[in-house]
């Protein structure tokens, strides 16, 4: 999608479509939509009056000018209560006009600045999210669809931003092309996850990387079985017997070689297909489960976002890739396996296999001295029983970063919530044959999760993000996260990282 900037009165724009606002409550428009109520003669004004359009979050109404103003269509989107607004208000907003725009067989509009004239919202921040909010509701995944859906409508093409003070052009013009990177990798990852594992392999995903390096600028470096082995990654490559896809260490770097800036390291569960393994899963969800790679598609999206907003940090992006399978070769229950760290592992269940792959990444993310390690995984279900489908799992051992993610949470609004690491639940991890066994049983199993992963990142500043239940959504969760895959963790990552410096 192109996305342009101008100056101008949005009233005088040329074009199918031009979007204004209101919130709630008001009954006399003011600004841009007062604007454009005046020149069409009082019709915004009358649709109130009329009680037909409240202003409500989403809400939308469409005015036809016939000949008022130059644009064919005025689209008017509800705000909801002026005191509840915020940011991600912004985002919805301009997914719903975004939506309509679809909707209406429009390909071309104009749209004022959600927020933007609002005192509390910074103008920067809200041009971005009007973009962000724009793009990522116009996401589809249709690369296998070869006939078109019943009332298909074509992409919207172009989006101009139109801004009256031409002082503030540039700073709108920043937020802009900000938030159309940070979408851009969003949709990245969307693809990615929304991809079928017979296409996303890890080889698959090895060669995205590499392009992704070319394309951005980034180092990407493939570690293949044999690399592995070497290194003594035991755990990754166990998980990985079982299957004939040949499992990929990969590694993407942002500023790569730069040691006068902060190491921030990203780790992202890449289990292309989890079946489960020996311990298979029951049929019903298991398609689902293409989806077990949102972690290192995340973490792919927020290196690509990093390269793209050129963001002052040495950055680098793990991803363990493999697929999980039960075959003749495959790890079987009370097997021990040697991780990277050195510390063994009693494999209790083949499918708590997420954390054995993170277990050597994080090992791996040792060598890099780094300032934060977060790692990202769609690791447990007990962690969609606790925090439900739309809030992320946050745990770690180091306060500021956990502050830091609760921070950027709060600006992306992708929900997060902590919970503890108490020492107690090490208990459950003792294994009488090994250094530790891989499941801690039922009660907190996402805690116990997070524990083992603590095992392999001692010393450094560590954060857990559990995003299982987040990644792959079966319904529309607001109108900028449509149904399939959400890219969650990307804006997250990408908000961490660009306020990393500014405290
Ligand atoms: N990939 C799953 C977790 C998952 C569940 C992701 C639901 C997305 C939606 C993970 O590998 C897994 O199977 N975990 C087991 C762990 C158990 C055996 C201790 C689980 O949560 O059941
Ligand atoms: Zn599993
Ligand atoms: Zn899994």
């Amino acid at each position: 999608m192109e996305i342009r900037v101008k100056a101008g009165g949005i009233q005088a724009e040329d074009v199918p479509l031009i979007v204004v606002n209101l919130f709630e409550g008001v009954t006399e428009p003011g600004g841009a939509t007062g604007a454009v109520d005046k020149a069409l003669g009082g019709q915004i004004r009358a649709l109130i009056a009329a009680g037909d359009f409240r202003g409500k979050r989403n809400e939308t109404a469409v005015l036809y000018p016939a000949g008022a103003i130059p644009a064919q269509r005025v689209l008017v989107v509800g705000l909801g209560k002026e005191e509840k607004f915020d940011l991600d208000g912004v985002r919805q907003a301009a997914g719903a006009a975004a939506k309509k725009a679809r909707e209406l067989g429009v390909t071309r509009f104009s749209t004022i600045v959600h927020g933007g004239g609002r005192a509390g919202l910074d103008l920067e921040d809200a041009a971005q999210a009007v973009v962000e909010g724009t793009i990522l509701a116009s996401y589809r995944f249709r690369q296998h669809k070869t006939e078109p859906d019943e009332d298909e409508r074509p992409d919207v093409e172009m989006v101009t931003l139109v801004e009256f003070s031409t002082e503030r052009v540039p700073v709108v013009e920043r937020g802009a092309r900000a938030g159309q990177a940070i979408a851009e990798a969003v949709s990245m990852t969307r693809d990615l996850v929304n991809q079928p594992a017979n296409y996303a392999t890890p080889t698959a995903l090895a060669e995205v990387a590499q392009k992704l390096a070319v394309d951005f600028g980034l180092r990407c470096q493939v570690l293949d079985r044999e690399q592995m082995a070497e290194l003594g990654m035991g755990a990754l490559l166990g998980v990985a017997q079982g299957s004939e896809q040949p499992p990929k260490f990969i590694i993407l770097e942002h500023n790569a070689g730069r040691d006068d800036l902060d190491t921030i390291v990203l780790v992202g569960k890449g289990i292309t297909f989890d079946s489960g393994g020996i311990n298979i899963k029951p049929g019903e969800h298991m398609a689902a489960m293409k989806s077990d790679m949102a972690g290192a598609a995340a973490v792919m999206g927020a290196l690509r976002a990093a390269a793209a907003l050129d963001i002052p940090l040495h950055v680098v992006g793990l991803m363990p890739a493999t697929e999980n399978l039960p075959s003749g070769r495959a790890i079987k229950p009370g097997d021990v396996l040697k991780s990277l760290s050195g510390l063994t592992i009693e494999v209790i269940n083949t499918d708590a296999e997420g954390r054995l792959i993170l277990a050597d990444a994080l090992a791996y993310a040792q060598r890099y001295q780094p300032q934060a390690v977060v790692d990202v995984a769609t690791l447990t279900g007990a962690c969609v029983v606790a925090l439900g489908e739309i809030t992320t799992g946050l745990m770690g051992t180091d306060p500021d970063l956990v502050a830091r993610i609760k921070a950027a949470s709060e600006k992306t609004a992708e929900k997060v919530w902590e919970l503890p690491l108490f020492e107690e639940y090490g208990e459950q991890l003792k294994s009488d044959v090994a250094d530790v066994k891989n499941v801690g049983g039922r009660p907190a199993g996402a805690i116990t999760a997070a524990f083992f992963l603590s095992k392999f990142a001692k010393g450094m500043p560590w954060a857990h993000l559990d995003i299982a239940g987040k990644a792959l959504s079966d319904k529309e969760r607001n109108p900028y996260t449509p149904k399939g895959a959400t890219g969650v963790g990307v804006r997250l990552f990408v908000q961490l990282l660009r306020d990393w410096g500014v405290d």
